[in-house]
């Protein structure tokens, strides 16, 4: 039989424990989803601030369909770029203090079409090793000899610097994905421009939460475009919409306009996409959402340390509590759906072998009953193990 691969490869997947499945959702309001039937709280939201059942976010959505239509129509360079696309491309560009801003489809497409663009073979690239998915595969397609530094190591990643010459890219996230943690900005900044590297960052677990309007680690960290020359942000996560960014100069961006195939030969995000997500980014700025977020950050790390149960050090949403492989993943994810809690058991490939986890995420939406209820629940199901 032809593929023969592909059964054995999922037979293969399924005895480790590594089956992936999907979830139908049938419907999710104030935190809660509906799975077969049955409500859940739900932990495993990337909606950060709730911002994807905001009133004036889904309004601004239906006031873009009426003056645009539902999808775009072409791709950017044909006809499919409109003025609500420029009007965010605009605010991004004056708020982030950036000369140009460009949107994609997605945060896998911006983070592809960065590699395609740029990595050429004699263009170096080093990688945090918890980069995502996207990235490191952009980076492996291309043509550059890829290195990746060890999780936050500055001194690993000098020594890679050290060895090379021509032009370089350092690649990190502002938050990460898996871990919650930060990168040590400044070191990065600061070793890049000793090496004449240029710094990317990824921020899509960032922007939306961090920073004085809510526009991620660059302007929480104040990273001018010459201290961060590539920037990338998604809407799909904190700012409740869909959809991505690149940010650099001028140049940067118009090479990309002419280069990035992921830009050229795609139909444009929708312009109502764009109108709603402009919407989304003022209404961050202006509201609460934000520091509702990091109360509830703060009350789940206080009820976990008075619980003794052990989550890894991050102080953002993302809160991975570490198990002993996937197996024991699936089961605490299971014990926890018993008791009305959705998580997520994340486990290899998507993080390094050994390091399978219940992977929380924390929103605006939740409240402190919410939180609690988390926390027995996860002192249940340990226990219970
Ligand atoms: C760090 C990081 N970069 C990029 C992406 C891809 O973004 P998008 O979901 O918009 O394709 C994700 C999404 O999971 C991510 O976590």
């Amino acid at each position: 039989m032809a593929f023969d691969f592909i059964s054995a490869r999922v037979a293969e997947k399924s005895a480790a424990g590594y089956l992936r499945a999907r979830t139908c959702v049938e419907y999710e309001k104030d935190g809660i989803i509906c799975v077969d039937g049955a409500h859940y709280l739900n932990f495993a939201s990337n909606d950060y601030l709730g911002m994807r059942q905001h009133e004036g976010v889904l309004q601004s959505w239906v006031e873009g369909l009426a003056q645009f239509g539902a999808g775009s129509g072409a791709s950017p360079l044909v006809t499919g770029y409109t003025q609500a696309h420029a009007a965010l491309e605009g605010y991004l560009e004056s708020h982030l203090n950036r000369d140009a801003v460009l949107l994609f489809n997605s945060g896998f497409a911006a983070n592809q079409a960065i590699c395609q663009a740029l990595l050429k073979d004699n263009t170096r690239v080093l990688a945090d090793k918890y980069m995502h998915a996207s990235f490191i595969d952009g980076a492996l397609a291309s043509q550059a000899p890829f290195r990746r530094f060890a999780h936050n190591d500055m001194s690993h990643l000098a020594t890679l610097l050290e060895k090379g010459e021509g032009d370089c890219l350092v690649a990190t996230e502002g938050v990460f994905s898996m871990d919650g943690d930060v990168p040590p900005v400044s070191e990065l900044v600061s070793l890049c421009q000793t090496h004449n590297a240029w710094l990317m960052l990824d921020d899509a677990h960032g922007f939306g939460v961090l920073g004085e309007n809510g526009l991620g680690t660059a302007e929480l960290d104040g990273l001018s475009q010459h201290a961060l020359p590539v920037l990338m942000g998604t809407f799909g996560k904190a700012v409740g919409t869909a959809g991505a960014f690149v940010a650099g100069s001028q140049a940067f961006i118009n090479y990309l306009i002419n280069e990035a195939r992921h830009y050229i030969y795609s139909t444009a995000m929708p312009a109502a996409q764009a109108v709603a997500t402009l919407y989304s980014l003022t209404a961050i700025a202006a509201g609460d959402e934000r520091q509702k977020l990091f109360d509830n950050i703060a009350l789940f790390r206080r009820l976990i340390k008075d619980s003794g149960l052990t989550v890894a050090a991050s102080d953002s949403a993302i809160q991975p509590v570490l198990t002993d492989g996937p197996m024991q993943a699936m089961a605490l994810s299971k014990a926890l759906r018993e008791r009305g809690i959705w998580v997520p058991a994340i486990r290899y490939p998507t993080v390094p072998k050994g390091t399978d986890r219940l992977r929380i995420t924390l929103s605006a939406s939740h409240n402190e009953q919410d939180i609690r209820a988390l926390v027995d629940a996860l002192q249940l199901a340990r226990d219970t193990l």
